[in-house]
């Protein structure tokens, strides 16, 4: 397999807002799908569609929210008129929807459920891989630990013993890979290095088995180069304006493609051969041959071949 992290049933793309996290899970669904895997990205905002939809040829998508969740686990879980009264009972989803992690439950529950051979929902087919477009990172790590945090708390019964079952599969890497994205920028570099230090604190750590640096500037010029334009429109600012500007441009182009390179260093230290990038592109916006550009990427960039010829199966 081309992208080691295809081998997961699960992956979880998670990272501070904005950096491009959204755009990283379809990418990696796309690779998926281009490996050959039945592939769902799961949008957990919950403001898509909530249906099953197809982006391309074996890559679908579907947004989640906690409330849908809710609905469909007591159509399946609970039988007869007992899920008819509990789906009447404003009382009971206001108390439920309150309970302090009962919505990640429900959400990771159907996410759960999505990884599995075998559906729980009746005629659903299954997917060999789940991608998780999760919340912020904060937000996205407190939903990797629910499941353990409610098995500890109901101990026994039904919900403490699927808690406990999907609690055992998250924390199995060969099942759930933990994905961080980033742009290489300060603040969220600072996010990823966070995440990577409380995920792996406590008596469950989970380990970052990728980060993904998003947007990458291009090496356009040498230093030489740059502090060559950087006299010429020294030179020209006063007698030809019109030929600064674009010296300008580029310079400040430049510049930040080095501030970029400082912390692109600060995740290569933290993550060696984790490390993954992905180019900025600059098009207007991006549509499927953009995201088809980023998952050949991906394979490029994160095919380490030492794993990938160990994990290679017939
Ligand atoms: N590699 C990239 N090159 C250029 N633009 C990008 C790249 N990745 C994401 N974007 C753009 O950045 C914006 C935010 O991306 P999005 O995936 O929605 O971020 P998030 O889900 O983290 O909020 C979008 O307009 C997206 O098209
Ligand atoms: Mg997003």
């Amino acid at each position: 397999m081309s992208l080691p992290l295809l081998s997961r049933r699960l992956i979880f793309a998670t990272g501070k807002g904005g950096v491009g996290k959204s755009t990283v899970a379809l990418a990696l669904g796309l690779a998926g799908a281009r490996a050959g895997l039945r592939t769902i990205v799961v949008d957990l905002e919950g403001d898509g569609d909530p249906h099953e939809t197809e982006l391309a040829p074996g890559l679908f998508r579907l947004s989640v929210d906690p409330q849908s969740a809710m609905e469909e686990y007591l159509t399946v879980k609970v039988p007869g008129p007992a899920a008819h009264v509990l789906r009447q009972s404003r009382l009971f989803h206001t108390f439920a929807m309150a309970t302090p992690g009962m919505r990640e439950l429900l959400c990771i529950g159907k996410l759960w459920e999505l990884a599995q051979f075998e559906r729980r929902t009746p005629d659903a087919d299954a997917f060999d891989l789940v991608v998780v477009d999760a919340p912020a990172s904060g937000h996205g790590a407190a939903i990797l630990r629910t499941p353990r945090t409610f098995a500890e708390i109901a101990r026994v019964g039904p919900i403490a013993h699927q808690a406990r079952t999907i609690a055992d599969t998250i924390a199995d890497p060969a099942f759930t890979a933990v994905v961080a994205v980033s742009t290489p920028e300060e603040m969220p570099v600072n996010e990823t290095l966070e995440l990577s230090e409380r995920l792996s604190a406590g008596p469950e750590p989970l380990e970052l088995q990728a980060v993904i640096l998003n947007a990458r500037y291009p090496d356009r010029f040498t230093a030489a180069e740059a502090a060559h334009m950087d006299s010429a429109a020294s030179a020209a600012a006063d007698t030809a304006p019109e030929a600064a500007t674009p010296l300008q441009l580029a310079l400040a182009e430049h510049r930040r493609a080095e501030t970029q390179r400082e912390q692109e260093r600060r995740l290569r230290e933290s993550f060696g051969d984790r490390l993954m990038v992905l180019p900025f592109l600059f098009e207007r916006s991006l549509r499927l041959p953009e995201l088809e550009r980023l998952a050949r990427e991906l394979e490029r960039t994160g095919g380490d071949p030492a794993s990938a010829s160990k994990e290679q199966t017939p």
